[in-house]
């Protein structure tokens, strides 16, 4: 058999994003309610272990080339190093000692966690920051952390965790942080990380989520244009989600995910774990595959990999945002994880 997991379009997933917890210490309008998720109970939540076993499974066994940590917020999950720890373990059992082990993160808390994360085996980290104006960064994630969020950017940096590369900043756009999107900018220059605008996506807890208010990039170019010069580069790799542009001449660039304009559905590498241990191939198909009953029943490692290359053969073409009777998916993106 062919060690990968594909879809009956043909896409291959070598993407790993695994999420996990529901927690977090921001509450982003685009991603969760006033009042958070509903909690998991800790027994649902699989463990360090678990998830080592997994990724020993997707690495060896499923062709899975890079792993990303998300949540909610990982840095909220107390044993988030040893879970690091594990799943670096777990790549070396299955022959990649050098796997990619990256994280998206808001930042809060990584200034005293960045070390202990690197020396359990963390090579990178992408980090959420919509804003560096302090009220509107308090509005727009419904707490009063920005300092925090910058100083855990730092610590990434010093750190080492862009893998080699400056570290990344996502920034979703939307129309409260748009006329700071300069500022933004700019503040990620002097840093030295390297910045991407995200398109919002209907993944919104409160669905509250409008097509027609929706920031696009090209009203984001214009706006950037006023006050830098952007040349395009096109994309690092055909899987990358971000189109890049040259700031003022170079080497500086701003990154643009235009996942609803410029939808990057039809070369998607992407598999997710929830928190839960369920397979979900796509952020928008609410069909999820359990592996953690199947795992704590005794399910040896080849009945693993088969539910899991079952439940992502039946992966959506797309999103589908813009076509008609579409459906947000039941999970917010808190809950599913970037
Ligand atoms: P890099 O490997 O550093 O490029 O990371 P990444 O861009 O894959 O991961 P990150 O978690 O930083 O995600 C950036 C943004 O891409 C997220 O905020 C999402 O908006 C978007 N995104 C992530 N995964 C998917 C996906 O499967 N589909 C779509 N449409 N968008 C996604
Ligand atoms: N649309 C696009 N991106 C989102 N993120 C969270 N919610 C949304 C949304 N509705 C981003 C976060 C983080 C990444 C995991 O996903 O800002 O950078
Ligand atoms: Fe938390 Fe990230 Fe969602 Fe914001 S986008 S509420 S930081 S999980």
């Amino acid at each position: 058999a062919v060690p990968s997991l594909v879809d009956s379009f043909g896409r291959i997933a070598r993407d790993l994003r695994i999420s996990v917890t529901e927690k977090c210490s921001l509450r982003c309008t685009y991603c969760m309610p006033a009042e958070g998720l509903p909690l998991i109970p800790r027994s649902d939540l699989l463990t360090p272990s678990e998830i080592g076993r997994l990724v020993e499974i997707a690495v060896r066994d499923l062709g899975i080339r890079e792993i990303r940590f998300t949540g909610g917020e990982p840095l909220v999950r107390k044993d988030l190093p040893e879970i690091v720890a594990q799943a670096r373990a777990a790549a070396g059992r299955a022959g990649r000692p050098d796997l990619p082990l990256a994280m998206t993160t808001n930042g809060i808390g990584l200034d005293r966690k960045a070390d202990e994360l690197v020396r359990a085996g963390l090579t990178r980290v992408n980090v959420s920051l919509d804003t560096v104006h302090r009220e509107a960064f308090a509005a727009l994630t419904r707490r009063d952390r920005l300092p925090d969020v910058m100083a855990g950017i730092r610590a990434a940096r010093e750190a080492g965790l862009g893998g080699g590369a400056p570290v990344k900043v996502n920034a979703v756009l939307m129309a409260a942080t748009l006329d700071g999107a300069p500022d933004l900018l700019a503040w990620c220059l002097a840093e030295g990380v390297r910045l991407r605008f995200i398109e919002e996506m209907p993944l919104d807890a409160d669905e509250a989520w409008r097509r027609e208010e929706m920031v696009d990039a090209a009203t984001l170019l214009e706006r950037l244009g006023r006050r830098f010069t952007l040349t395009p580069v096109g994309r690092d790799d055909p899987a990358s989600p971000a189109e890049e542009w040259e700031v003022d001449g170079g080497p500086e660039r701003v990154g643009i995910i235009a996942s609803v304009t410029r939808s990057f559905c039809a070369a998607c590498d992407r598999t997710r774990l929830t928190a839960e241990g369920t397979v979900r191939s796509c952020l928008f198909s609410d069909d999820e595959t359990d592996l953690r009953g199947p795992l704590r029943a005794g399910a040896d490692d080849v009945a693993i990999a088969e539910l899991w290359r079952g439940g992502m053969w039946r992966k959506w073409a797309g999103h589908g945002i813009d076509a008609e009777g579409f459906r947000p998916p039941a999970r917010s993106m808190g809950a599913i994880g970037g």
